[in-house]
């Protein structure tokens, strides 16, 4: 049986003080989750102070992003090992908004992978296609070499603690989830990648994220869905009441 994991993707929102605020009034809302795991991934800038204020509660601090150096010339990155000294245990790697706006490509996915696994970060890789893409039938080839190029080198021993999110770009931040079916077709399909590319025991055991438009509204018919084993909620997560509802529903599925 996967443990449920849910995870808040605050992407470029908040200042320190109200990352504090956020995770303070969360922190009331959960005290009584115990089957479900919970991230908030706050900006670079807010996570020493979020992780000052969840001392003590169970939720665990996610970065939306590393950098695959440790350290030297490399100006305006961030590195595994600071994010691990500011607290955090996860890391989101290949978000959609990286792979469009900056430059991410699945090649850096690799590297950043690498990066986070040997700095002990559990990584929540993100794929998903674009409306495009879906369209014009691509959704699988694009998942497969998504998935492909990320993994590339690894074996299932530093895999242990791999997180996938499937995310379709076209469901990212427009209101427009997929259907509980459509992310279930695609998560089983990301099961079976990895049963190709590894072994079925392995497969069997990663967690797969749904994320694109989860909200209170649509979370327990997505999180119902046999493979789909949590979710990487963006909007919803700045909203503390929004947030516990969904882990709620995820608690109240087990
Ligand atoms: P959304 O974002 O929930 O606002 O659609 C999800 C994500 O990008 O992780």
């Amino acid at each position: 049986m996967r443990r449920k994991i849910i995870a808040g993707n605050w992407k470029l929102n908040k200042t320190i003080s109200e990352s504090i605020r956020l995770v303070n009034t969360l922190k009331v809302k959960i005290v009584n989750v115990s089957h479900t795991d919970m991230i908030v991934c706050p900006t670079f800038i807010s996570l020493s102070a979020v992780a000052e204020a969840l001392k003590g509660s169970n939720i665990q601090l996610g970065a939306q992003n590393l950098f695959w150096e440790e350290n030297g010339a490399f100006t305006g990155e961030i590195s595994g090992p600071m994010l691990k000294s500011a607290g955090c245990s996860h890391v989101i790697i290949g978000h959609s908004e990286r792979r469009q706006y900056f430059g991410e490509t699945d090649e850096t996915v690799n590297k950043r992978l690498k990066a986070a696994i040997s700095a002990k970060l559990s990584p929540i890789v993100c794929v998903g296609e674009t409306l495009h893409q879906r369209e014009e039938n691509q959704t699988f080839d694009v998942i497969k070499a998504q998935i492909g190029g990320a993994l590339q080198g690894f074996d299932t021993s530093e895999l242990r603690e791999l997180i996938i999110a499937y995310e379709p770009v076209w469901a990212i931040g427009t209101g427009k989830n997929a259907t509980p079916e459509q992310a279930q077709d695609v998560h089983s399909f990301i099961r079976s990648q990895l049963e190709v590319l590894f072994q079925a025991d392995f497969a069997a055991s990663v967690r797969i994220q749904y994320g694109g438009s989860v909200k209170p509204e649509n979370a327990d018919s997505l999180l119902s869905q046999p493979d789909i084993d949590g979710a990487l909620v963006g909007g919803a997560s700045l909203d503390a009441d929004g947030f516990a509802a969904i882990i709620k529903s995820s608690e109240n599925l087990i």
